[in-house]
């Protein structure tokens, strides 16, 4: 794992092509357009209106996507239906060798099918911006961009690529997949469980709210705000997510023991 805080290679404008163009592709858009980048976009829902607002180029045949010159194709689907999404692109279409790079907050899974399904001169960067519409909106300095730069010839595009981040401040963090995997099984994954608890548990604010329990709050409205395709793709393609769902009810049932244990010597 490294930190690295600058990238000497200088910056160009990217032509970059996005697969999905939900919440999140939208939000990573803004900034890559204020930057000056030129943007396309794909995706099963007609976002034509919104993009030609942003000054995007919107493409409801994927085809035509990957038809146009791309330095970067964007890969920002749901965990869940990635794999189904890149099966179905038409890749004999890219007209040259091209930068693949995802977004999804599960890294081994995009890893595993983007070496399976590209074209071998294709390269492959998988990313983890680890912040979101909510954390990200007032600017994404000294927030977390994790990668691995699983295969990358051309280095010009793929640091191009990261110095969107870079240049917002984001802390570069170069770190294998497998290891972004075992850490977000026990920290953003269990973070999204307990706010998804709390939501079935339906806590809302009350007159005499103490600072924690208004980070909980918090917590569960955050995490609601967030699909629940994107919850159960954390646990569905993050092989270490099962182990963490598995401690977190042991740990329960511990402390639920030590209660009971207490509650009978008092009595006794
Ligand atoms: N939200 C965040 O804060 C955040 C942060 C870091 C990384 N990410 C990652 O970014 C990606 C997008 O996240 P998100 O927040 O926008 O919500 P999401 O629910 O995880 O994904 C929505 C995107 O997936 C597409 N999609 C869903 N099911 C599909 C299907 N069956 N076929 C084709 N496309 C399908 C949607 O297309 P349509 O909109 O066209 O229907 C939309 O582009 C995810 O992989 C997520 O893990 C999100």
């Amino acid at each position: 794992m490294s930190v690295s805080s600058s990238h000497s290679a200088a910056s160009r404008i990217l032509k970059i092509g996005i697969v999905g163009f939900g919440s999140f592709a939208q939000f990573l858009s803004k900034t890559m357009i204020r930057q000056g980048h030129i943007l396309r976009a794909a995706s099963r829902t007609d976002y034509s209106n919104l993009c030609s607002q942003m000054g995007i180029s919107f493409f409801r045949n994927v085809d035509e996507l990957l038809e146009a010159e791309n330095d970067v194709i964007l890969i920002c689907t749901s965990i869940l239906s990635l794999s189904e999404v890149l099966r179905s692109l038409p890749l004999h279409r890219l007209k040259r060798p091209t930068l693949f790079a995802d977004v999804l907050s599960v890294k081994e899974h995009p890893r595993n099918v983007l070496l399976q399904v590209l074209p071998a001169e294709c390269d492959v960067l998988c990313t983890h911006p680890m912040f979101g519409p909510e954390s990200g909106k007032d600017g994404w300095k000294d927030l977390t961009l994790m990668y691995e730069r699983v295969r990358i010839r051309d280095e010009a595009i793929c640091s191009s690529f990261l110095q969107i981040f870079e240049s917002e401040g984001c802390r570069m963090l170069e770190m294998s997949c497998e290891e972004h995997d075992k850490m977000a099984a026990r920290s953003q994954f269990i973070t999204h469980t307990i706010g998804r608890i709390l939501s079935e548990m339906e806590i809302q604010s009350t007159s005499i709210d103490t600072k924690g329990f208004e980070r909980l709050v918090q917590l569960k409205e955050s995490t609601m705000r967030d699909s629940f395709d994107l919850f159960s793709g954390l646990f569905v393609h993050n092989r270490f997510a099962q182990q963490e769902l598995e401690n977190l009810q042991l740990a329960f049932n511990k402390v639920k023991q030590k209660l009971v244990e207490k509650m009978n010597e008092e009595q006794n």
